[in-house]
């Protein structure tokens, strides 16, 4: 092995950084290897625009958030929309990366993404690339790793975010409704609901009855506590009812974004509730950006390292992961599309159940 390539692929995520740099240094320091970085995912790879990566590149950026390489979403080599003709065309370009990887003389390719990045990584992998994945997402559900890097950094942001909405909550005697991401798993909704002492957790895994999480907090008022505090993943939605995510109408001549679930209780709330004023925040992309959390940037090194790890063994078409606190390695082709979800009758729900949160179910 000679020289390495790494791409940031997807949405950004804290920690992105993080093994950046723990590829890098490793790379270089332990192996000699020569390392450069494709800007914007595989939109850098396709037009061939990178960098290249030294200690100095990586210097000063463990704690930072985001990605010092960019990254670009849903761009599927696969299936890239290019100009023929004059026309937008969706075509497979993936021979003009396996070009490009051989022009520049990469050996192996390290791409951190999550679902739909490593599932590129996995076809790139059967066309003969030498790939290795590194698990990315703050919603932390890919099934292959027990966590991904980004996941703890965001729990961390919505604990304070709930912390901060007790008080005021607690001031006007509110409902206080707090949106945050997680569009097919309820991950950071569950863990932040109890590291921040929510009432009502609702994710997609339990669809939620209104009434209950009426009764829930009627129930409060009538033991003297006259607030709540309410954490709804994105993805959640009212049992028999649809999913709201968050979506911008683009065809429309004057584009509508669309308000997303939180929006959508706080007005099926108000109806119900005379008492109590309910107030929504949406926490968005507050959740991705910022410093990585302690824990993340200990993952993502060890992740880092553990990457160039299976380089210097030639273990290719692998994604590092986490099992139980151990760092291993798992066959690409088996961690895509396996959607991690919260089991409904796990560990941690029931934790969650004993000390009184509801689920509205
Ligand atoms: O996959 C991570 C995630 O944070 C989702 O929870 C969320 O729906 C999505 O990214 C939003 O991404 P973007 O606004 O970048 O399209």
């Amino acid at each position: 092995i000679r020289k390495i390539a790494l791409l940031t692929g997807g949405g950004d995520c804290p920690g992105l950084n993080a093994v950046i740099r723990a590829v890098t240094r490793t790379a270089i320091l332990k192996h000699g290897y020569e390392v450069i970085g494709y800007k914007f995912g595989y939109r850098g790879l396709y037009n061939n625009d990178y960098i290249p990566m030294t200690t100095k590149t990586v210097s000063g950026i463990l704690h930072k958030g985001g990605t010092i390489l960019y990254s670009s979403n849903k761009d599927n080599l696969f299936d890239y929309q290019v100009e023929e003709n004059g026309k937008m065309v969706k075509k497979d370009v993936s021979d003009v990366a396996v070009e490009n990887l051989k022009r520049e003389g990469v050996d192996v390719l390290v791409i951190m993404g999550g679902d739909g990045t490593l599932t590129s990584a996995r076809d790139f992998a059967r066309k003969g690339v030498n790939v290795i994945g590194i698990p990315k997402t703050i919603d932390n559900d890919l099934a292959a790793t027990d966590l991904t890097f980004g996941f703890q950094s965001a729990v961390n942001v919505v604990t304070e975010a709930l912390d901060r909405l007790h008080t005021t909550a607690e001031s006007h005697h509110r409902v206080m409704i707090l949106e945050v991401m997680g569009r097919n798993a309820g991950w950071i909704a569950l863990h932040s609901g109890l590291a921040g002492s929510a009432d009502v957790i609702l994710i997609p895994e339990i669809p939620y009855d209104l009434d209950r999480v009426v009764n829930k907090i009627k129930q409060r008022s009538n033991s003297g506590k006259q607030f709540s505090i309410i954490v709804v993943a994105e993805g959640a939605k009212p049992k028999g009812g649809e999913v709201v995510v968050n979506k911008v109408v683009k065809d429309s001549p004057d584009p509508i974004r669309l308000g997303g679930i939180g929006n959508k209780l706080a007005a099926d709330l108000e109806k119900r509730i005379s008492d109590h004023e309910i107030r929504c925040t949406v926490l968005g992309h507050l959740q991705r950006g910022g410093n990585t959390s302690a824990f993340d940037r200990v993952l993502s090194t060890r992740y880092g390292v553990a990457a160039v790890d299976l380089i210097h063994n030639r273990d290719f078409g692998k994604m590092v992961a986490l099992q139980g606190n151990k760092i291993v390695s798992v066959s690409l082709e088996d961690v895509i599309g396996t959607t991690k979800t919260v089991d409904p009758n796990g560990e941690l729900v029931r934790v969650a159940q004993s000390i009184g949160v509801s689920f509205g179910d």
